[in-house]
């Protein structure tokens, strides 16, 4: 038991009776409310979950959260928190507000700020699944050197997963490569969220570091952010379950 836990009384995320637990989160990467609605609704909230990020979100606001979870589909709010305590606190308590599922900060915000955010999503009604980016996948060894980070990513990763989860967080998020590694460190109920995933056959667009579904899940991924694949499809609900079919 992390020392979160042992410390303080833990409140579970709320969920919502007969709802299933879908494991794919269909990343909305599209410029403006228009095109993301239109694509919610060629899907099914039973078989994904969405991912509005920080280009949506800045153009079409918490409205489109609230039209999309209208839609039925659970939000996952991808904001990246990462700023003193009490306002990234306050930023988690009005996405709780909001009533989306999943929330997340910068795990390089430190302890302090992890743990204001765990206690202010537990105050509120619905509690969101709040999670932690640990390194960017962006980020090479000598750019975290360039930082002040020293040792590699990987070792920077499982450093933050552990702190992030000790500070009572639910997860984070993680290439598929770093799947393995971490789920041999962290319980099963700490969720890992895993973007670049292909299906086999698909095309790997800009990622490098491609897995398929269900080797992701296999590893021991517990949800997985899929874009491309499902959004630029001909038939996007055919690609999701297709996607589904092979992880169930
Ligand atoms: O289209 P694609 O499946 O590559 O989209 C992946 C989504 O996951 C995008 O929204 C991207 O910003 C996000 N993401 C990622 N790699 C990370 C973190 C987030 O691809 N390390």
């Amino acid at each position: 038991m992390s020392e979160y836990q042992g410390a303080k009384k833990m409140t579970e995320p709320t969920i919502y009776p007969g709802t299933v637990d879908p494991k794919v989160i269909v990343a909305l990467d599209f410029p403006d409310a228009d095109a993301a609605l239109h694509l919610a609704r060629a899907l099914d909230a039973g078989q994904c979950r969405v991912k509005v990020g920080k280009e949506l979100f800045t153009r079409a606001g918490p409205v489109l959260v609230e039209k999309l979870q209208q839609l039925g589909f659970d939000v996952f709010l991808d904001l990246k928190y990462h700023d003193i305590p009490n306002t990234t606190a306050q930023a988690c308590r009005a996405a709780a507000e909001l009533g989306v599922w999943m929330v997340n900060v910068h795990a390089l915000g430190g302890r302090r700020m992890m743990e204001a955010a765990r206690e202010a999503v537990d105050k509120t009604v619905h509690r969101p699944l709040l999670i932690a980016v640990t390194i960017l996948t962006s980020l090479d060894a000598d750019e975290l050197h360039e930082v002040g980070l020293s040792g590699s990513p990987e070792d920077n990763v499982l450093r933050l997963a552990c702190l992030a989860r000790s500070s009572g967080l639910d997860g984070v998020v993680c290439s598929p490569w770093e799947v393995a590694a971490l789920r041999k460190t962290v319980a099963s109920d700490f969720r890992l969220v895993t973007p670049g995933v292909r299906p086999a056959g698909t095309m790997a667009d800009d990622q490098k570091r491609i897995t398929t579904p269900e080797d992701a899940i296999r590893l021991g991924a517990s949800y997985l952010v899929v874009g491309r694949p499902v959004t630029r499809a001909g038939n996007p609900l055919v690609a999701l379950a297709n996607i589904n079919a092979t992880i169930n």
